[in-house]
C-alpha cells in the first residue's frame, strides 16, 4: 500500500499509523504539500506547526497531525465540488508511556480542529477511570453522560483507558465503555474522544473489545524521549522561565536521566520528569540564595549542580 489513507468497506478512511509502516508514514509529507509553498489558506496550519515545532522531537507527530489537517481539507473541498467526502471519523488513540507529551498534544489537536471548524469549541476535559465509573447501578452511565456534557464541542481525553476494560464483565468500567460508545456514534463529531494509555495495556484492551479498534482510526504513538530530548526539553523550559544551567549542572542532569530512564525504564514518566526536577532545583536554588548577599541578575537566573539533589528513589 503505497497512500496513507485506506478506503474501507464502510466508507470511512483511515490512516495507517502503525509502527510497523513507519516506513511508509515516514515518505508522506514529501508528497503534495511540503514540496510546494503552502497557500494563505493554510494558515491555521502554519499556526499549528509554529506550536507543534516549540515541542522537542514528537517528528511522526508533527507530521500525522498535518496528515489530519489535509484529509480534512480535502474532505472539505471535495464536498464543495460536489464529490464524495467520505465520513470522518476523528476519534482516537493515543499510545505511550506517561510524560511523552500525549496531553499536550490533545490540547493541540482541539486548537487545530476549533480553527478547522470541525469542533465549534475545541476544548480538552480530561478524565481518568475515577471520573467515569459511579460505584452503584446507572451512576456510570449518568458520570460518563455528565463527563461527555462537559466535553460538547471539544476533546473528552480518557486517560489510562485501558483500565476501564480491567474489572471484567461485572465491572462499572464496561458500563462505561459502552455508554461513551454509544455516544460517540449519536452525537458524530459533536465532541472527539482520544483514549490514552500505555501501548501494551491499549492493546489488551483493545483485544478484550473488539468493536473498538474500528472506532479509533487515528492511532498516534508517542515514543520515549531520548536523555538527549529530555535535556532539551528542560532547556526550553527553564529558558521560559528566564532560568539558566551552568556547565556542571547540565551534566549532573544529563547523567542523572541516564542514569534513572536506565533503572525506571517501565515507569518513568519522561517529559514529566523533567518537569519536576527542574521546579525542585529551582525551589532548591532559592533556598541557597537566602543567605546570599548577592543577588545580581546573573546569581538569580543560574542553576548550579548543587540545586540538583536527586534522592535514591529518583
Ligand atoms: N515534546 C515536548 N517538548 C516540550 N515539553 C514536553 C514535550 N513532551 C512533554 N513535555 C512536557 O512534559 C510534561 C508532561 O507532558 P504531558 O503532555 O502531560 O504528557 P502525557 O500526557 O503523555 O503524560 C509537560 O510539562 C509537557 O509540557
Ligand atoms: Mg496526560
Amino acid at each position: 500500500m503505497s497512500e496513507p489513507f485506506r478506503m474501507k468497506n464502510n466508507g470511512q478512511i483511515s490512516i495507517m499509523l502503525n509502527v510497523n509502516k513507519r516506513e511508509k508514514v515516514k515518505q508522506l509529507p514529501n508528497k503534495g504539500m511540503s514540496s510546494k509553498p503552502l497557500s494563505h489558506e493554510h494558515t491555521v496550519l502554519n499556526e499549528i506547526e509554529a506550536e507543534m515545532n516549540a515541542l522537542v522531537g514528537l517528528d511522526e507527530i508533527k507530521k500525522m497531525m498535518k496528515e489530519v489537517y489535509a484529509w480534512i481539507y480535502i474532505n472539505k473541498k471535495r464536498e464543495a465540488a460536489g464529490l464524495k467526502a467520505g465520513q470522518q471519523v476523528l476519534h482516537m488513540m493515543f499510545k505511550g508511556n506517561p510524560g511523552t507529551g500525549k496531553t499536550t498534544v490533545a490540547r493541540l489537536i482541539g486548537k487545530l480542529f476549533q480553527r478547522m471548524d470541525v469542533l465549534p469549541k475545541g476544548h480538552l476535559i480530561e478524565a481518568e477511570r475515577a471520573d467515569l465509573v459511579g460505584e452503584y447501578i446507572g451512576h456510570t452511565a449518568q458520570k460518563t453522560r455528565d463527563l461527555i456534557k462537559k466535553a460538547a464541542g471539544g476533546i473528552l481525553f480518557v486517560d489510562e483507558a485501558y483500565s476501564l476494560g480491567r474489572g471484567g464483565e461485572k465491572d462499572f468500567g464496561k458500563e462505561a465503555i459502552d455508554t461513551l460508545v454509544k455516544h460517540m456514534e449519536d452525537k458524530q463529531n459533536d465532541f472527539i474522544l482520544i483514549l490514552a494509555g500505555y501501548s501494551r495495556e491499549m492493546e489488551y484492551f483493545l483485544s478484550l473489545n473488539p468493536g473498538l479498534h474500528s472506532r479509533f482510526p487515528l492511532v498516534f504513538h508517542f515514543p520515549d524521549y531520548t536523555v538527549n530530548e529530555l535535556m532539551e526539553i528542560g532547556k526550553r523550559m527553564l529558558n521560559e522561565k528566564e532560568y539558566g544551567l551552568s556547565k556542571d549542572a547540565e551534566t549532573k542532569l544529563k547523567n542523572h536521566l541516564l542514569y534513572v530512564k536506565a533503572i525506571n525504564a517501565d515507569t518513568f514518566s519522561n517529559g514529566r520528569y523533567v518537569r519536576n526536577i527542574i521546579e525542585k532545583a529551582i525551589r532548591s536554588q532559592a533556598m541557597r540564595l537566602l543567605c546570599e548577599p548577592n543577588l545580581e541578575r546573573t546569581i538569580l537566573s543560574s542553576l548550579l549542580s548543587e540545586d540538583f539533589i536527586f534522592s535514591e528513589v529518583e
